[in-house]
């Protein structure tokens, strides 16, 4: 009786919200298609012409109450009553969101940023930036940075994370570098999957960004990037190839700029022939946002979805009511839009906690943020600092407000609180010189300028300028102190690239004080160690020699000072290598004189003259000398490598390559290995070497070796035939080079390749209506 009674009860509150329903929106929706129980084409044909066309645009900026009282005026806002403004907002402080459509049972997707983590109202983690997490070369860590990242995601109830950034570094100055993972495409390409990978594994979306050659900020929203059809294929899109291949992402995010005269969200070559056509790309191709000059050239270039919106709906609407647009075309994007909708959190209804791992979270960030950290010098074993009773004296402002990312979309806005170098090496156990201590946390609270809340919510913080360390300072902490770290700190960030004075290079007064700290800790017969808390390349050739120990720490998230102590007090010991080179010079750099661009106040274009030679290609190829090569990094220990052996020297369908590396130190260690491939150039200009694979050894023990195995296929042979659409492994001659980084090669063994082999012809697309004047290996 009790059951029948709910029945009845149950029956009658649908039936109520059924007449309600039918009230609100005029029809009776049991009749209806609904998403994921009607074929897609049927749940497009039951829509209007208005939620079409406001499906295939963003919702706006709506952000919820808390953010839209914050005392600035958020722009984007959704017009009252618009069927943007319906959309409900479920987590306040997202920054962006597609259109719901209840009565068609269409579900929103709700995105944040970014690619160190989601930013937005909840509390956080900081992972360590993506240059960082590349230093790593541990696809394992880094899958497992994104699962911890999808798990925050999902566990808000939010769909989607605006990440990752993938981009390559062709140039030190570029402002987003932090975001991005390289300057080698297949590095870039296997970390950005493996993050994609572990991010989705938590049920929730990616977006691979910014596609494509988005490679700097200034004038980013109009810069034409003038780029070859190989230097493309090869350099800047072979990275988000890898990702889509492999990770399938549930969506790509078109870059601001244009490529070879075409905006990219307005280009069908890149959107359309190469993401859908050549790759198969099954995901959301949405815009960056605010970007594009015309709605409808951007839907017919295979542009699904404007974002954020919400006002283009109405172009779009007079475009198809005019016959300029196809209504054929806006349900090809549609469908795009609601089949990967259906893989949304919010579409399966998954009961968020609100809770996500923020501890355990934050110590995986620790972990990953001291693996990727490399250590550059270590001069007769300054590193670990194995004495816990030495009094440490911290230098530089960084080491008391040590930066844990970059700044704009790719800063996390509220992460837990940041462990400073100072906290990390006091939660280690060390002990802190006091009056240096004193000094500098008197000097930072006096020089802090005040701050703009609208931009520090960006991470855009204003810091105390670097205090100078005068000789006679650096004498009286001298005698008091038994060791030195010397901090130097960088921030950039969206909109603005890096400038060569002062932050490429150092300041003066960083220079004088790295002079001032060493002489006169060395005339004591101490030591001095350099701590790098940068988001991306600097000039280390000119002061390189004065320290005892360099560290990069890049920008290691919020567990920053714990991950810096963990690797300088020995905890663990360093494992990361370069992903990108640093050059001797800013003018050694192949983009230097093509960046970033004409005119330089504000570029029009901007002409990829280099080529395909990007980093140590450039640096390798034309033998131009790099103060650290791509892919180095010291350990605490040693490695040797030993006993390489080929399947066959003769290549057919692959060639299995096997060796040996052995811990010859004293101490446990890692290994980064890096397989390299010098490739016959008789037909096409070829770089002296190119990075084919790479893997990080087990924790070796001292003594213990392990045997690494690679496999080369033919497609690590390849190389793109312009003229023929064509990716080809030419016939010839081919070394494989092992090394611990691009100029330290341990063992080599050649073989051969008999004839070309045609591995795939793709479309002709992107191609320069002027020929490019690249840079060549003749010699
Ligand atoms: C950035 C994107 C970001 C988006 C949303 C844009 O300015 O370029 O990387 O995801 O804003 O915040």
């Amino acid at each position: 009786m009790k059951r029948f009674k709910i029945i009845i009860v149950s029956l009658c509150l649908i039936s109520a919200s059924l007449i309600l329903f039918e009230k609100v929106y005029g029809q009776d929706i049991s009749n209806l298609p609904q998403l994921g129980k009607a074929p897609i084409e049927e749940v497009i044909a039951a829509m209007t012409l208005e939620e079409k066309a406001a499906l295939v645009v963003g919702t706006g900026l709506k952000m919820g109450e808390k953010e839209n009282n914050m005392g600035f005026q958020i722009p984007n806002q959704p017009i009252p009553g618009s069927l943007a403004d319906q959309t409900k907002v479920y987590v306040s402080g997202a920054v962006g969101r597609t259109l719901e459509i209840p009565r068609l049972g269409v579900t929103t997707i709700e995105m944040v940023d970014g690619p160190a983590g989601p930013s937005f109202g909840s509390r956080t983690t900081a992972y360590p930036i993506a240059t960082n997490l590349s230093s790593t070369w541990d696809v394992d860590l880094v899958y497992e940075i994104g699962k911890c990242m999808g798990n925050e995601v999902s566990e808000y109830g939010l769909d989607l994370l605006l990440a990752p950034g993938m981009n390559i570094h062709r140039n030190p100055l570029g402002g987003r570098n932090f975001e991005y993972y390289s300057e080698d495409p297949l590095l870039s390409g296997k970390i950005g999957a493996a993050m994609v990978k572990g991010i989705q594994s938590q049920g929730v979306g990616t977006s691979v960004k910014h596609f494509v050659a988005n490679n700097q900020e200034t004038n980013r929203i109009a810069v034409d990037a003038l780029i070859s059809e190989r230097t493309l294929r090869e350099i800047y899109l072979k990275g988000f190839e890898i990702a889509v291949k492999e990770s399938d992402p549930w969506t790509l995010m078109a870059s601001y700029n244009s490529i070879n005269g075409a905006t990219a969200t307005e280009n069908f070559d890149l959107l359309t022939t190469i993401a859908r056509k050549d790759w198969g790309y099954e995901g959301i191709i949405m815009s960056d946002w605010d970007t594009g000059k015309d709605p409808v050239e951007q839907l017919k270039a295979g542009l699904n979805l404007i974002m954020p919106g919400p006002y283009q709906d109405t172009v779009i609407i007079q475009a198809v009511k005019s016959g300029k647009l196809s209504e054929e075309v806006l349900d090809k994007n549609i469908a795009w839009i609601l089949k990967n909708t259906m893989r949304s959190p919010k579409f399966k209804e998954y009961e968020y906690s609100n809770k996500p791992a923020l501890e355990k979270n934050a110590q995986i960030a620790r972990k990953a943020g001291a693996e990727g950290m490399v250590l550059l010098k270590n001069e007769d074993n300054a590193l670990p600092l194995k004495d816990k009773d030495q009094k440490i004296a911290l230098f530089g402002n960084g080491s008391y407000v040590t930066n844990v990312g970059g700044s704009g979309s790719g800063f996390v806005m509220r992460a837990g609180p940041t462990v400073n170098i100072i906290d990390g090496l006091i939660n280690a156990g060390y002990k802190i010189e006091e009056k240096s201590n004193q000094i500098y946390s008197d000097y930072i609270k006096e020089n802090t300028p005040k701050q703009n809340m609208m931009r520090a919510i960006r991470g855009f913080i204003n810091r105390a300028v670097e205090m100078p360390v005068s000789k006679e300072l650096a004498e009286t902490i001298s005698e008091k102190a038994d060791i030195a770290v010397i901090t130097i700190r960088r921030n950039s960030g969206e909109t603005a690239d890096r400038k060569i004075d002062g932050d490429f290079n150092l300041t003066e007064t960083e220079k004088n004080n790295i002079e001032n700290i060493t002489s006169t800790f060395h005339a004591l017969g101490k030591k001095v160690m350099v701590v790098l808390n940068i988001g991306g390349v600097i000039e280390t050739a000119s002061w390189k020699n004065l320290p005892d120990a360099i560290l990069i720490a890049w920008q290691p998230g919020q567990e920053a000072g714990n991950a810096v102590a963990d690797i300088l007090s020995g905890k663990i010991n360093p494992s990361g290598k370069l992903p990108t080179s640093f050059p001797i010079q800013y003018d050694d750099v192949p983009s230097a004189k093509n960046f970033p661009g004409t005119p330089s106040d504000k570029p029009e274009k901007v002409i990829y003259e280099e080529g395909i030679y990007v980093g140590y290609r450039y640096f390798n190829t034309f033998d131009v000398e790099t103060s650290y090569p791509f892919g180095y990094g010291l350990s605490y220990t040693g490695f040797s490598y030993s006993d390489l052996k080929l399947s066959s020297t003769n290549f057919r369908n692959e060639i299995k390559v096997n060796f040996k590396i052995t811990n010859n130190g004293s101490i446990a260690g890692k290994e980064v290995v890096q397989l390299y491939i010098t490739a016959p150039d008789k037909q096409l200009d070829k770089p002296s070497k190119e990075l084919k694979g790479f893997s990080k050894s087990k924790l070796l023990q001292p003594g213990e070796s392990q045997s690494v195995s690679f496999i080369i296929d033919a497609k690590k042979l390849e190389s793109f035939y312009s003229e023929k659409s064509s990716w080809i492994a030419d016939a010839g001659e081919y070394t494989v080079k092992i090394g611990a980084s691009c100029e330290d090669i341990k063992l080599s063994q050649k073989f051969n390749l008999k004839d070309d082999i045609l591995i795939r012809k793709v479309s002709k697309a992107l191609t320069p209506k002027a020929t490019i004047n690249e840079i060549k290996n003749i010699k």
